[in-house]
């Protein structure tokens, strides 16, 4: 009996330790070892033993993370040493201007050496570590005191419940930023939106709100990182004498510290740092505000000291503001091309995110009423990387008293047709169809679009005045248009019109996938054309298609079907085509091919810089194989091809145990499957 309780005992001891080391290996050096079937089995067994021996169940086991200490109590902790903030820089003279402070401080005319850290949008938290266990966070609160979040911390997985490697310092305190990437955050959102519960403005406030939760089992839930960024311990003699030092002794202890951090030597390097950063902040997996420059050398940082509550040895480089309030001035609708009507707000101008921004979307009629929005309303406006502008949250305190309630249309505001909602969709649509200018008109602006037909000089404003004179109804009107036709209208000379008329007579041979895309069937995109082109070989077989056969198309699932089907059951659509075949378009056929289908029904992605194709080369001729190429990574990717400098979808990539291939794999397997060009 005895020999089986220490038998299980040595059992339980080794599965933590290769649970956590998994845990290390996934979520702090983002590559695991094993895939997630086989963890689990290993979580379950210590599970089970630890359910047959409850009195050996350790409080750092990987299974006590969620709810074995009691629940966050919030209480004050105050800090042994101030948590301090930092003096902020909003150019780059602020940058020259602090790096002469410490260049006199320190009285040399030598360049300093920094380490340059992304400033992370999070909140600070402070990690204490007795003889290598966690026994309390806290958060940051007014530098003095904060509260203690120790059974919300317990359950980030980044967090390591005791300090790894053989020799560690008996009191340790680490501090760092805990933050949501934002991958995580648009998910958290998304199904919060669907439950109809109140979303999060941005990950910085999604990250505070769920380690503000009372339970734990809730914070549980949440996709929060940390990464620690200082370290404090009794005996300094035991911690290298240098910043980046300190962090890669951090890191050794089982803690994530940022990748992107580097050192730079004088301040010609921060701000080449800065820029560089900047660049990338768009495609980084986590949103930051700025980037830190800290004096390297802890001899310096000791010789600077502090001011009031900030340190001389460092400053935060802020990059422009994501999020910036503004007003609401008014609300319109929209017609898209296939009905959908769409309310767009029209703001007071602001600078945002890099640029000026006086639209943002606001998706739909529900999303007016999640806000609680009214006209003449105070808004968050953000716009991160290349998002469209969103309308995140109403300033209720700012609501002025003629603020005017948003009126959901009765009627289309191009056409007037009634505007109908299906029970159940979120999107209200004209019932209109070719009859309302407005879908005429995104429909032909669809039709000659880039990744369409590709009519060029046919933009928008021309479109809308062969529209509004009744010179075109629908695409096929486009081929009727002759040189005096258009060198009526006002502003068309005669060489823009001899111009366009050839320009639209060149559009009358298009590849079938282009000429699919371009009739602008609801949810069939660029790549779901490509697809049903292969697939089907002309446009009379996929006519001719039932659902079934649509189905077996990679992409193609039942609502996808019904469009389809839909599309080319309306008498409209079908008199568009024959008229189209009467004005000589003819729509090349595909030929359906073996080889089209290698890599079919899979997904990649590509990333870095390749050096015998462009990005676009390597596109078409993955989908010439059958793939889909998408823009992010998942677990569901096949595989990233990975050029020069690839960076966070790499990484990516590599913590989901996606296969990567590099430049040379892609070539050979496109010969092996005789894609030369
Ligand atoms: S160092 C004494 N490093 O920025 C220096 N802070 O205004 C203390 N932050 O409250 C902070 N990333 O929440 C430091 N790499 C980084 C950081 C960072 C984000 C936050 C932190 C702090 C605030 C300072």
């Amino acid at each position: 009996m005895s020999d089986k309780r220490s038998s299980a005992e040595q059992r339980m001891a080794a599965l933590r330790e290769e649970i956590e080391d998994h845990n290390h290996r996934y979520y702090v050096l983002d590559d695991p070892q094993v895939p997630d079937a086989e963890y689990d089995r290993l979580f379950r067994e210590l599970q089970v033993l630890e359910r047959e021996y409850p009195e050996l169940v350790a409080a750092s086991s990987p299974t006590q993370r969620v709810g074995a200490a009691a629940d966050t109590s919030f209480a004050e902790v105050v800090h042994r040493i101030p948590m301090l903030s930092l003096d902020n820089a909003f150019n780059e003279d602020e940058l020259r201007d602090f790096d002469r402070r410490v260049r006199e401080r320190l009285a040399t005319e030598e360049p300093v050496c920094y380490v340059c850290e992304p400033k992370l949008d999070g909140l600070a938290v402070s990690l204490h570590y007795e003889a290598g266990v966690l026994v309390r966070a806290a958060t940051r609160g007014d530098g003095f005191a904060g509260e203690d979040i120790t059974a919300n911390i317990r359950t980030i997985r980044s967090v390591p419940l005791t300090l790894r490697g053989a020799q560690v310092p008996a009191m340790v305190e680490v501090r760092g930023e805990v933050y949501m990437p934002k991958a995580g955050f648009e998910g958290l959102n998304k199904t919060l939106a669907e439950r109809g519960e109140k979303t999060f403005v941005n990950p910085r406030n999604a990250a505070a709100g769920s380690l503000r939760q009372k339970k734990s089992t809730v914070t549980a839930k949440r996709p929060l990182e940390m990464c620690a960024y200082s370290v404090a311990v009794e005996d300094e003699s035991v911690l290298p004498n240098t910043h980046a030092g300190c962090l890669e002794q951090v890191h050794s202890w089982g803690f994530r510290i940022n990748p992107e951090m580097r050192l730079a030597h004088g301040v010609e390097e921060c701000w080449q740092a800065y820029e560089a950063l900047l660049n990338k902040r768009a495609e980084l997996p986590y949103e930051i505000d700025g980037i830190v420059f800290k004096v390297n050398d802890l001899g310096q940082q000791r010789r600077l000291g502090f001011v009031s509550r900030a340190p001389r040895w460092a400053v935060a480089q802020k990059f422009p503001a994501e999020e910036m309030l503004t007003i609401v001035e008014d609300v319109e609708f929209q017609v898209g091309r296939t009905g959908a009507v769409t309310p767009v707000a029209r703001l007071q101008p602001v600078f945002v995110g890099g640029v000026t921004v006086s639209n943002a979307t606001l998706h739909n009629m529900d999303e007016i009423e999640r806000l609680g929005l009214k006209i003449g309303d105070t808004v968050f406006i953000r716009r991160a990387g290349d998002v469209i502008p969103q309308v995140v949250k109403v300033v209720d305190s700012k609501r002025p008293a003629d603020a005017r309630e948003v009126v959901r249309p009765a009627h289309c505001p191009a056409c007037g047709s009634d505007i109908v909602q299906i029970e159940g969709e979120v999107v209200a649509r004209c019932s209109g169809g070719l009859f309302c200018p407005a879908q005429r008109k995104e429909a032909i602006r669809h039709y000659a679009s880039r990744k369409a037909l590709d009519i060029e000089g046919l933009g928008d404003k021309w479109i809308d005045i062969l529209v509004e004179q009744n010179l075109v109804k629908t695409v096929a009107d486009l081929y009727r248009l002759t040189a005096a036709d258009l060198m009526k209208l006002e502003r068309m000379g005669e060489k823009s019109a001899a111009n366009l008329v050839a320009a639209i007579a060149a559009s009358a041979h298009p590849q079938l996938w282009r000429f699919i895309y371009a009739l602008g069937i609801r949810e069939v995109g660029e790549a779901t054309a490509k697809s049903l082109a292969r697939h089907f070989g002309t446009l009379e077989a996929l006519m001719a298609a039932d659902e079934e056969a649509l189905q077996q198309v990679a992409d193609v699932g039942p609502i996808v079907a019904g469009h389809i089907q839909s599309f080319f059951q309306q008498p409209h659509n079908q008199e568009t085509l024959n008229d189209l075949k009467a004005c000589g378009v003819v729509w090349q056929t595909e030929t359906v091919t073996e080889q089209a289908s290698a890599l079919a029904g899979q997904t990649w992605v590509l990333t870095g810089t390749l050096q015998s194709m462009t990005r676009d080369e390597a596109k078409a001729r993955l989908e010439s194989l059958g793939a889909k190429v998408a823009g992010s990574v998942s677990k569901k990717t096949a595989c990233v091809v990975a050029g020069e400098a690839a960076g966070s979808k790499l990484t990516r990539a590599e913590s989901l145990g996606v296969p990567v291939l590099n430049e040379q794999g892609l070539t050979e397997l496109l010969h092996q499957h005789g894609v030369t060009e």
